[in-house]
């Protein structure tokens, strides 16, 4: 049992993702729990107030350091001593399929979702663990990067997922996913590949995985240098690199004879 604990403004954002589709069938199922902890629930501001003007000047409010260390408190009390607390934030290492792997191994997690510009670093250095990206890019707030990280980390979780349908996804051993098809076997001309209607197991293995290689060189060949081939698969990948250097050449060739015909 996987518990997600999640330090916001917003806990109604929250609830309203963690209770649909896959990652509800998952609460349901007792496999993991989502728990929205409202931070301005824990302010001993007389108005409520969780934020205030920075010190030094500039734009914008911050988080004040006390409902959030209070609300952190409340929550340990819950997990006990030693639970990670990762703050979303774009300064943070970015997330990746890997660490969704490895926060899968938790028993308790806590994120903290910040608002305006940012929270009194006082109170992140004392509870966080690791501050964390989904990517260069800036949000209004941490929900829904933690959302993100979590739906993502719950489908690591054993029993979230169909018995299966986690082996072939994309970044597997560092590989791209391979086209998939469903009924009907012709759609506006189209046809799914024959390979797929004959049968034979191994040739569709064979096929499925050199669609992915390919895949992957075309669309994400970042990836490639880390992926785990075989040598046979690295022999296809090389041929795979050749056929369009040779196709390169002869469009240049192409283009300078047209050039001198027209010379
Ligand atoms: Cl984790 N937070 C915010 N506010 N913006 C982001 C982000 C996180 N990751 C990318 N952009």
């Amino acid at each position: 049992m996987t518990r997600f604990y999640v330090m916001t403004l917003f806990p109604e954002l929250i609830e309203q993702v963690a209770k649909s589709s896959i990652l509800g069938r998952a609460i349901g199922a007792g496999l993991l729990s989502v728990e929205a902890e409202n931070i301005r629930d824990y302010t001993d501001d007389p108005h409520n107030h969780v934020d205030d003007y920075p010190y030094g000047g500039g734009a914008g409010m911050l988080m004040k350091a006390q409902p959030v260390y209070d609300c952190y408190r409340s929550i340990q009390k819950r997990t006990g001593e030693g639970a990670r607390v990762v703050y979303l934030t774009p300064q943070g290492r970015t997330f990746t399929d890997k660490m969704a792997e490895e926060f899968a191994c938790e028993e308790d997690l806590i994120f903290l979702c910040g608002h305006y510009e940012g929270i009194d670093e006082r109170v992140l250095d004392m509870i966080v663990t690791d501050r964390v990206s989904i990517g260069d890019y800036v949000l209004t707030g941490g929900e829904l990067p933690a959302l993100v990280m979590i739906d993502a980390i719950a489908r690591k979780i054993p029993g979230v997922l169909k018995e299966g349908s986690g082996d072939v996804e994309s970044f597997r051993g560092n590989l791209l996913e391979y086209p998939q098809y469903t009924r009907p076997e012709e759609f506006m001309g189209l046809r799914v590949p024959e390979i797929l209607l004959s049968g034979h197991h191994a040739n569709i293995e064979k096929w499925r995985r050199e669609q992915s290689i390919e895949r992957t060189w075309r669309l994400r060949p970042d990836l490639l240098p880390s992926a785990e081939l075989t040598k046979k698969e690295r022999e296809f990948l090389k041929k795979l690199t050749e056929a369009e250097e040779t196709e390169e050449k002869n469009k240049e060739t192409e283009a300078e004879e047209t050039k001198e015909e027209a010379e």
